[in-house]
């Protein structure tokens, strides 16, 4: 598959999705949010592809935010509509139903940031900087950055990268929990693979369904996420990929999981 804003691999049932401006930083405009909604479209619909990996072209930057140019020309209804559109896209990628890791090999602020907290997994390269600097731009996070902040790293964090704008390093995005590891430049890349070969060798519905349960779970009462549990769980045991895995654990083999 081409695309003119993304590059889009699959290679050992891993899909990268490489935003490819890096004349602009990989600034997300609306050519871009397009193009990552197909992309996102082709790696649920490929059976080949077990996880989606998005990271940034060039060394500098994952994504450096929303494409300011655009944002400049906005109207009042245009900048609703644009971030109902980029919230269904970033929604999209969160509902992927496969794991989706960003790999944050550089700046990823504003748009660029909430593009990788949609990502169910954070890696991130030692010189990277992340933040949220809207408000210094006179708007606001727009692409549900102002809901997932908060609930990764809490109201208290979030509201201070929101309010303050200021970029956070590597190894402070880590200790807010706001990234899952941090990793060397040149290392990155392989870590995150390595990460996601792991993962291919799970039950790729369980892992879907235990997306599904924390993702649902986690914007709902407790009581109300522990009944989601319980009617996944209870989907889950209909499985032959659940067959699979105990059976595997009790002949003493890998299991072969057939998504089925
Ligand atoms: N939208 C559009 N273009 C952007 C951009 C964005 N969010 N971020 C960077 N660019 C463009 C620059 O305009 C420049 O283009 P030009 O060469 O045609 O002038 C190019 O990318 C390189 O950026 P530059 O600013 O020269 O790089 P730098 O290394 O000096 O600074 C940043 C890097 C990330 C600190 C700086 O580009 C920046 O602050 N970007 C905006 C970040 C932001 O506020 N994002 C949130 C938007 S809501």
């Amino acid at each position: 598959m081409t695309f003119a804003t993304l590059l889009y691999a699959v290679a050992d049932r891993i899909a990268t999705i490489t935003v490819n401006r890096p004349d602009k930083l990989n600034a997300l405009n609306d050519a871009v949010m397009a193009d990552l909604g197909q992309a996102l479209a082709a790696a649920k619909a490929d059976a080949n592809v077990g996880v989606v990996v998005i990271t940034g072209a060039g060394e500098k930057a994952f994504v450096a935010g929303a494409d300011i140019g655009e944002l400049a020309k906005q109207t009042v209804i245009g900048g609703k509509e644009k971030s109902l559109r980029g919230q269904a896209v970033l929604d999209q990628l969160e509902r992927l139903g496969k794991p989706v890791l960003a790999a944050i090999n550089g700046y990823a602020f504003g748009g660029g940031l909430e593009l990788a907290l949609a990502c169910h997994l954070r890696f991130a390269s030692a010189t990277a900087k992340v933040g949220l600097p809207e408000v210094g731009l006179g708007i606001i996070p727009g692409y549900g950055g102002t809901q997932r902040l908060p609930r990764i790293v809490g109201r208290g964090r979030a509201l201070e990268m929101i309010l303050s704008g200021a970029p956070v390093d590597a190894a402070t995005a880590e200790r807010y929990g706001l990234v899952n590891a941090v990793y060397e430049p040149a290392e990155l890349q392989a870590k995150v693979r390595a990460f996601a070969a792991n993962l291919l060798t799970k039950g790729p519905l369980a892992m879907a369904m235990a997306l599904e349960s924390v993702l649902r779970g986690t914007s709902t009462s407790q009581e109300e996420g522990q009944r989601i549990e319980c009617d996944l769980f209870g989907i889950v045991s209909s499985t032959a990929d659940m067959r699979e895995g105990l059976n595997a654990f009790l002949e003493k083999r890998k299991p072969v999981y057939k998504n089925a």
